[in-house]
């Protein structure tokens, strides 16, 4: 099956934003209660710190909220809320009713669960959700892994921290921004990496990192095939932010520069549905984008989950810019 899209009806990104709690735990911290070192840590992983604290609704929120400002547009003229965690603050509601609610936005709004796939899983519903009619979707991933962390569990406590990163997405006319992508699964792979109800992580750990790899190299290789390009074309691969060691593999195996991935892991552990936002707003502010250049997202995660969406960067139009655009389209505006 061709999943590139060829609809008249596709994405482009309108502002993004991040939120990370203020408490910064370093390696250092965690050796005071763990029998680790800040050495094993940053060779095995490439972690250095993380943030913990906050609610997952306060860290979307104040992503989502930085998404909508940087766009400057009204927050009811959005049609639709996605937000991928794995830590909803309750069992129900959602909690992306409480985001929708403290955002101001309009339309509907669920919570997506596919594990640190969530992000890209959000991305390519929420293009076909444009192409459903929608004119304006927020994405959001935002985990609090924190609360389901056993701290005193050395194989998983060092990994994980809490985040939030923001898409603000609007339908444009033509192919869009999404050029292709892939999302999977392996349900048979389910436990190696799960959390009961009301329970803490557990993960084997080198079977994750085997499938992690075999995982994100077969979808990106999907993708980038789909998308008709070569390896060497991609600018900026934003891979989830799991472990340096699967990150450098994955660039390896599919030859892509190991310098041309964005790297936030060393500042905010592993934040499963968060990673990819994190740190594709990281290299967009570091100004490592040209309009034109191809950006390849890709992830996996618990279920095992995978999923990767091959992006053409665009600088965001101005508010007059958009404006102007729009009336010529006939469109709506808000
Ligand atoms: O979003 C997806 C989430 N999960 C992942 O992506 C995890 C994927 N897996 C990994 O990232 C790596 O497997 C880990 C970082 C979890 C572990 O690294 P590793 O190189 O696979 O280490 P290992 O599990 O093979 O353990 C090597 C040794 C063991 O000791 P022995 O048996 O050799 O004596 C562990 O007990 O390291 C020990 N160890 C530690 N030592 C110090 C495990 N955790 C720690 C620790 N500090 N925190």
């Amino acid at each position: 099956m061709n999943r590139s899209f060829k609809t008249l009806m596709g994405m482009r990104i309108l502002g993004w934003g991040t939120a990370l709690p203020e408490k910064v735990v370093t390696n250092h911290d965690l050796e005071q209660t763990l029998d680790t070192s800040d050495a094993w840590i940053v060779e095995r992983s490439g972690i250095r710190e993380r943030r913990i604290g906050d609610s997952t609704a306060e860290l979307a929120i104040e992503a989502g909220r930085h998404a909508l400002e940087r766009a400057d547009i009204d927050p009811a003229s959005v049609d639709l809320l996605v937000l991928a965690t794995t830590t909803p603050d309750q069992t129900v509601p959602a909690t992306s009713a409480h985001v929708h609610d403290a955002l101001g936005l309009g339309g509907g709004a669920f919570d997506l669960n596919a594990a640190c796939s969530g992000f890209v899983y959000g991305l390519v519903v929420a293009n076909s959700m444009l192409g459903a009619g929608n004119h304006r979707i927020l994405v959001i991933g935002a985990e609090t892994l924190s609360r389901i962390t056993d701290w005193n569990d050395r194989n998983t406590a060092v990994l994980f921290g809490d985040g939030g990163g923001a898409l603000l997405l609007e339908s444009v006319g033509d192919e869009g921004q999404l050029l292709a992508w892939d999302l999977g699964i392996d349900g048979s792979a389910r436990t190696c990496l799960k959390t009961e109800v009301g329970g803490k992580i557990e993960m084997d750990g080198r079977e994750v990192f085997k499938r992690a790899v075999r995982a994100m190299v077969d979808s990106a290789t999907r993708t980038i095939e789909r998308a008709k390009i070569r390896p060497n074309e991609i600018a900026l691969i934003v891979p989830h932010q799991a472990n340096i060691r699967i990150i450098q593999a994955a660039c390896d195996r599919l030859g892509i520069d190991r310098e041309r991935a964005a790297i936030v892991l060393d500042r905010t552990g592993n934040t499963s549905s968060a990673s990819i936002p994190l740190a594709f707003a990281d290299a967009i502010d570091a100004g490592r984008l040209r309009d034109g250049d191809r950006v390849l997202l890709t992830g996996f995660g618990a279920g095992m989950t995978w999923g990767s969406a091959l992006l053409r960067w665009q600088t965001p139009p101005s508010p007059n810019e958009r404006e102007a655009s729009t009336r010529q389209a006939g469109g709506s505006n808000g």
